[in-house]
């Protein structure tokens, strides 16, 4: 279970986002919708452990990120979290495979590789440059490599961003699919793959003061 309690995030430009207190429990998907700017990557980052908030906590199974070291945070994101990045964050010139095979340099266990690329459908570019691939084939990529490790938290940020909407559907559900158990905190700006999901998180909604928002759906 991941809580978040009265964190705020303040950037050296002043910039200042205050965030509403929220739990995501084990085992369930959430699908984070809100305004460009008003700090979905910024909580996700808090999550992962490479930003930490100015003020409040964040806890996972109890134990309080916040008061863990920048150290302590990284093995933890690197054994337990699985991260999408909005920017894929992908390396173009090296192929899919050793985009996949470098996580080992962290001492991650990569032998499910071939078999989350078939899930996926991007099997047969395994061999393939990164900045050969279209702009789906990339997010499957990106898939593909945070969910290698078998994580227990996925952190999907705009995972269909790029793409259409057909395309970014099938991914979606792709994604769901492959997350199934897991705590899963996606980043989308297309409600019609809410029904994806288990709750839906409005950030708008929140930061406007309609605090009771956060809804619930009966799961898919
Ligand atoms: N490293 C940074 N330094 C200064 N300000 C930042 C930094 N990162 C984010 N911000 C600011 O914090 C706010 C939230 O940014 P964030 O990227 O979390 O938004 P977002 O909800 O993910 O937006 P989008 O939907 O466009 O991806 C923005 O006003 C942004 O300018
Ligand atoms: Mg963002």
């Amino acid at each position: 279970m991941i809580e978040i309690k009265g964190i705020s995030k303040q950037f050296q430009n002043e910039t200042e986002i205050d965030y509403r207190d929220m739990t995501f429990e084990s085992g369930r998907s959430y699908m984070l919708l809100g305004a460009s700017g008003c700090g979905k990557s910024t909580l996700l980052n808090m999550i992962a452990g490479i930003l930490s908030p100015t003020k409040g906590s964040i806890t996972i199974d109890g134990r309080d990120m916040s008061a863990a070291t920048q150290k302590e945070r990284d093995r933890f994101r690197i054994e337990r979290i699985g991260y999408i990045f909005q920017d894929f964050k992908l390396i173009n010139d090296m192929t899919v495979a050793d985009n996949i095979g470098i996580l080992r340099l962290e001492g991650v266990d990569i032998s499910g590789m071939d078999e989350m690329l078939k899930h996926l459908a991007i099997y047969e570019k395994k061999n393939a440059r990164v900045k050969h691939l279209s702009g789906g084939q990339k997010q499957r990529v990106a898939i593909a490599r945070a969910l290698v490790k078998r994580p227990d938290i996925i952190l999907a940020d705009e995972p269909t961003g790029n793409l259409n909407f057909a395309i970014g559907e099938q991914v979606m559900r792709e994604l769901c699919e492959v997350s199934r158990g897991k705590t899963l905190i996606a980043v989308t700006h297309d409600d019609r793959l809410a029904k994806y999901f288990d709750v839906i998180i409005d950030m708008n909604e929140m930061t406007s003061g309609m605090r009771d928002t956060v809804s619930e759906q009966g799961g898919v």
